[in-house]
């Protein structure tokens, strides 16, 4: 018989949280606009709004930071970070940025050579979308089907329709594309890996026609342990190796290092050894990010961050990581709560259009659920839905998201298994009783990234 593991670390040092009163919460969620993100943390009692930048760091990290090299130019600091990375990855280039959007910010525009190029992904996340058109690219999504059906079990729901994504490119020529995105986990389509065979194919493909493969690495660890477990041939590879494998089917990447660098800020860029590209991205770099040997991080941070980045691929913290997010998304499951499933690496995702088909998707059904969830157990989840997907930019139509998800995201290494118990309470106490919940509507829309600021009021 195997012997049961618990978490492979002890708590050293403690932050307190407090559940605030109902009457409290009603009125703090009224002030805020039903809209959770103009919460004050205060209010906020276990806070599930994303993993990023909220992980705690390790004793070895927080001493890590002492040893920081303040230098501006040529930091011993960037240098440590850069054998850590270039080990990991087998990369030649490696330049730090302040967090992920700073990484693309600073690669895509080298990417992207002519207006209206198009960019491929699985499924690109919000920033990266945004940092594709600011480069005047356009970007197209090319995530199988299977990640929209939430209900059947399939191991690699983040996988790339591969027959999509080459009969666009024979269409619209390999020379209108500036290069294929794999994110990795996929976090739109609910933290889904992606599987070797398919990132695989997808440079084969790529290769055949001549294009660019980057991956969107934030939160590469975590896919790498979902390949070990699920995908024959992996089961004995270490997770270094199959993380190894990921990159040596790109030409380059953007990580958010918020997540699986298990830091609270920073970011990177690697290029596997297109010089030229290094080059551009360089200059590029000094007026956006910083001088390159620093990219927006302090010396400190790059320590905290070269630590960081081992501590991730460490077996047994993924096994935990990961095992106390199917634990909360098994909680769910087994009280017929409807959830993206298999749960993903980073976060539950549950499925608001199944709980609130009363609702109508320009009324929120997952930012109703979300509201109710705060009211209930003080919990903070995020929408990601119609809320966030927003309008489109010609017609001024609401446009209506393939899936209404309520995202209970889960920090590295800051809650407990105990904590996981009282958000499966609320949450199914909250789907018990969600016929009774009304949709919202605006009452302040801002014109972009709307989710963020806008206030919302109880449709009558
Ligand atoms: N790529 C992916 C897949 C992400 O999930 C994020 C951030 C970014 C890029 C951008 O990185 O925040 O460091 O600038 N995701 C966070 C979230 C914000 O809550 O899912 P960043």
């Amino acid at each position: 018989m195997s012997v049961r593991k618990a978490e492979p670390y002890k708590i050293k040092m403690v932050e307190p949280i407090n559940l605030i009163p109902r009457e409290e919460r009603e009125k703090a969620l009224k002030e805020a606009g039903y809209n959770p993100f103009s919460l004050r943390a205060d209010q906020v009692y276990i806070d599930l709004l994303t993993d990023s930048g909220t992980g705690a760091m390790s004793d070895r990290q927080w001493s890590a930071l002492m040893m920081g090299d303040e230098s501006y130019a040529g930091s011993r600091s960037f240098y440590r970070l850069l054998d850590v990375a270039k080990c990991i990855t087998g990369y030649k280039y490696i330049v730090p940025a302040h967090q992920g959007r700073g990484a693309e910010q600073i690669l895509l525009p080298n990417v992207i050579k002519k207006k209206g190029d198009y960019v491929l992904g699985n499924m690109h996340f919000d920033t990266t979308k945004a940092h594709i058109e600011i480069a005047g690219g356009r970007a197209v999504n090319f995530i199988d089907e299977k990640a929209f059906n939430t209900t059947d079990y399939d191991p690699f729901k983040g996988d790339f329709d591969l027959e999509k994504l080459e009969k666009f490119i024979k269409e619209k020529k390999a020379e209108n594309i500036a290069c294929i995105i794999v994110t990795v986990t996929c976090n739109s389509a609910g933290g889904q890996p992606v599987s070797m065979a398919n990132i695989k194919a997808v440079k084969e493909i790529a290769d055949r026609y001549g294009i660019m493969v980057l991956i969107d690495a934030a939160r590469y660890a975590e896919n790498a342990y979902f390949i070990k477990k699920r995908e024959a041939g992996y089961e004995n590879k270490s997770i270094r190796e199959i993380a190894m494998e990921i990159f040596s089917y790109a030409d380059g990447f953007a990580m958010s290092a918020k997540k699986d660098g298990l830091v609270n800020m920073g970011g990177l860029v690697g290029i596997k050894d297109d010089e030229e590209l290094y080059t551009a991205v360089r200059s590029l770099m000094v007026p956006m990010e910083g001088f390159p040997t620093y990219g927006g991080l302090n010396g400190r941070d790059m320590e905290a961050l070269a630590v960081g980045l081992e501590e991730a691929l460490e077996f047994d913290y993924l096994e935990s990581r990961i095992g106390q997010v199917e634990y909360l998304g098994q909680m769910l499951h087994d009280a017929g709560v409807p959830i993206q499933w298999p749960v993903g690496g980073h976060a539950v995702f549950v499925d608001c259009k199944k709980i609130c088909p009363h609702i109508p998707f320009n009324q929120f059904p997952a930012q109703a659920v979300c509201n109710a969830v705060y009211i209930e157990g003080g919990i903070r989840p995020v929408e990601i839905g119609s809320f966030l997907l927003g309008r489109d930019p010609e017609t001024g139509e609401d446009l209506e998201s393939p899936l209404e998800f309520m995202r209970l995201t889960i920090p590295r290494r800051v809650y407990t298994n105990r904590h996981m118990e009282v958000i499966a309470d609320a949450v199914i106490n909250v789907a018990k009783n969600a016929e009774k919940l009304v949709g919202f509507e605006f009452e302040y829309e801002p014109k972009v990234l709307r989710h963020f600021t806008a206030k919302l009021r109880p449709v009558k």
